[in-house]
């Protein structure tokens, strides 16, 4: 959908019928998460402080995906190589965020890395082969949602992993993730931090909700019951793995719009981005053989 290449067929109603839809697709999204949360607080026993204002939310969004395109077109230009994880609780809003990123992006660009638990044969390999294998070449951006620190909070927690593999993970994680930012990647990790009584609140809609039950897996019901081992795997996770080169950064999530813009606002301060140049594009006119040429084919 390129805006621009349309403007020059000057059919503005078919301009403004694309952007709408556009805007339409957000919005939709939007006033699903403010009836799940109209939900919550019938629900819960407190209501919730009100979410962030719509109309401001979305003019922040917007200017903020532009801003993603422009780094976007800078990363392709400098041919850098980005990482930028996300971990949190479930249902901490990772995927709601990694969404806003990607929507206006080019997916040859950035895209998401979301991996299943490992295969048999994945588990007898290295730990972080199978993640190398998706790190980003010269002008892409990966988006981790969830990563190599499954081995410090999922597994450890389930006990899909021994404590020696846990142990052997945290002495390699910084080795690992220097080596990363020496070779001239950029890595971004991003820890969303919900409440109990939030993450009890998603669920609970979850289960309320014929459209987010596939979103309720078996390891979310479980996390529920093991709130605080996660606690503590979190928090030896984020003291161990903390490093100068690579810090983790918190984004406070339980009001999703505010951690969204946070989390964006913050990814884009952490990359100085410059303006690439873009030459005007010209449609050429269309050859015209026929009668057909409007006809949708
Ligand atoms: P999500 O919350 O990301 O939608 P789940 O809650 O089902 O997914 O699982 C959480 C994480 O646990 C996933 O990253 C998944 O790959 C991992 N996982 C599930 N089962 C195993 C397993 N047997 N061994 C290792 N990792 C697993
Ligand atoms: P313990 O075995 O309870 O003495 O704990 C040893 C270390 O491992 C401490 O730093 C604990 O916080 C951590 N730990 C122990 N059990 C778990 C668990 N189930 N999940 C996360 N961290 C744990
Ligand atoms: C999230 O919102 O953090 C992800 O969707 C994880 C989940 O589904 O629990």
């Amino acid at each position: 959908m390129d805006h621009g290449q349309r403007a020059q067929g000057l059919d503005i109603e078919a301009i403004r019928r694309e952007l709408t839809d556009d805007f339409d697709e957000e919005l939709e999204m939007e006033m699903e998460e403010e009836r799940l949360e109209r939900l919550a607080d019938a629900i819960g026993d407190t209501p919730r402080p009100p979410g962030m204002d719509r109309r401001r939310y979305f003019r922040e969004l917007f200017r903020l995906q532009h801003e993603l395109v422009r780094l976007q077109d800078w990363v392709q230009a400098q041919k850098l190589r980005v990482v930028v994880i996300f971990e949190g609780r479930d249902s901490a809003g990772k995927g709601g965020a990694i969404k806003r990123i990607t929507q206006r992006l080019n997916p040859r660009v950035c895209r998401v890395a979301a991996l299943p638990a490992p295969s048999e044969r994945e588990r007898t390999q290295w730990y972080f082969q199978r993640y190398v294998a998706h790190l980003p070449a010269g002008g892409e951006i990966v988006l981790f949602d969830r990563s190599w620190y499954n081995r410090a909070g999922v597994e450890r927690v389930m006990g899909f992993c021994t404590p020696d593999e846990v142990e052997e993970f945290f002495r390699s994680v910084p080795e690992f993730e220097r080596m990363l930012v020496r070779s001239g990647i950029i890595v971004l990790k991003y820890w969303f931090s919900i409440t109990d009584e939030e993450q009890a609140l998603r669920f609970s809609m979850r289960i309320h909700d014929p459209l987010k039950q596939w979103k309720l897996s078996p390891m979310d019901v479980q996390s529920r019951r093991l709130w605080e081992d996660y606690t503590k795997a979190k928090e030896v996770m984020l003291a161990r793995t903390h490093i100068p080169e690579a810090p983790w950064w918190v984004v406070e999530a339980v009001d999703k719009k505010k951690a969204r813009l946070n989390c964006i606002a913050h990814l884009l301060s952490q990359i100085p981005y410059g303006e690439v140049p873009r030459a005007p594009v010209h449609l050429p006119e269309r050859e015209r053989h026929d009668d057909y040429a409007r006809q949708p084919v």
